[in-house]
């Protein structure tokens, strides 16, 4: 184990130890999760992290910028076919983990929008992506993949994404330490995985629902193909965000939802 991920591994806390693998350059943390699930059979819980990712993967088939210690680029390997219906709560689970992870830190939470962004001041901070892999009777592996921006100016992201993104050393005016912030994030996505498995997603939800930006707020989103606008009023059991609509109320599991200020409005 290399010296960052021994550092890691001091601020964690105890009998919360595992496997820790570090790089300081590789593609995707999530893809290198999954291929040392299949060559080496890791234990459930192993982290991979990087000092930088030269294909850093964001949702929707976005790249993640990764440059080099500028970012926390961190992926975690779970398992929970046996217990859990579904992996699609573990974006939820790991939001309010990287929220209070944050919070612990520099002492201000980001807040979380539905279903994987983390933002100071409606920029976006961070993002998860988890993403499984299935046999055809179940999902065999989880990877929850957790990108922070920590000291990032804004002239330092590509254009398209000054307008958009921020840090948390420019939000917070605090600079986390890489290592201690990894740690807090590693036992805050530990005790909420176990909670979400003895306990379903109830606990965790109101975690997530006290820290949300999206609850509350208008707006845009697409289900089916189509188009849809209303008030974002609640996360189901499922972890599926509700929306009340002028047609009645819908559940969106997947894609991208729009927080709409309320004068752009048009319901
Ligand atoms: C998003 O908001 O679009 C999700 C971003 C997730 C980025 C992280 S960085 C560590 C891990 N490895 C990847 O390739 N992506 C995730």
């Amino acid at each position: 184990m290399t010296g960052f991920a021994e550092e890691v591994r001091r601020h964690r806390l105890q009998g919360r130890e595992s496997p820790i693998y570090w790089y300081a350059s590789i593609g995707s943390t999530n893809d290198e999760a999954f291929r040392l699930e299949e060559r080496e059979r890791i234990p459930e819980g192993t982290a991979v992290i990087a000092d930088a990712q030269t294909q850093g993967k964001g949702r929707s088939g976005r790249n993640w910028f990764s440059a080099p210690g500028a970012g926390l680029y961190l992926s975690v390997l779970l398992r929970p076919a046996k217990r859990g219906p579904s992996p699609f709560p573990l974006t939820l689970v790991a939001g309010v983990a990287v929220a209070t992870a944050l919070e612990r830190q520099v002492g201000r939470p980001p807040r979380l929008k539905w279903p994987n962004d983390l933002r100071y001041e409606g920029l976006k901070v961070g993002g998860i992506l988890t993403e499984a892999r299935a046999n055809p009777d179940r999902v065999t592996s989880v990877v929850v993949g957790i990108g922070i921006n920590l000291s990032q100016l804004p002239e330092h992201f590509p254009p398209d994404l000054r307008q958009t993104a921020t840090s948390v050393a420019v939000a917070t005016g605090r600079r986390p330490d890489r290592a201690e912030l990894a740690a807090k994030v590693l036992d805050e996505l530990d005790a909420g995985y176990r909670l979400w498995l003895q306990r379903g997603l109830g606990p965790v939800a109101e975690a997530w629902r006290r820290m949300a930006s999206t609850l509350g707020r208008k707006v845009r989103a697409v289900k089916n193909g189509i188009a849809l606008e209303g008030l974002a009023e609640d996360l189901a059991e499922d972890g599926s965000l509700v929306i009340q609509t002028p047609a009645g109320p819908a559940r969106i599991q997947s894609g991208e939802v729009t927080e709409v200020e309320l004068t752009e409005c048009s319901s």
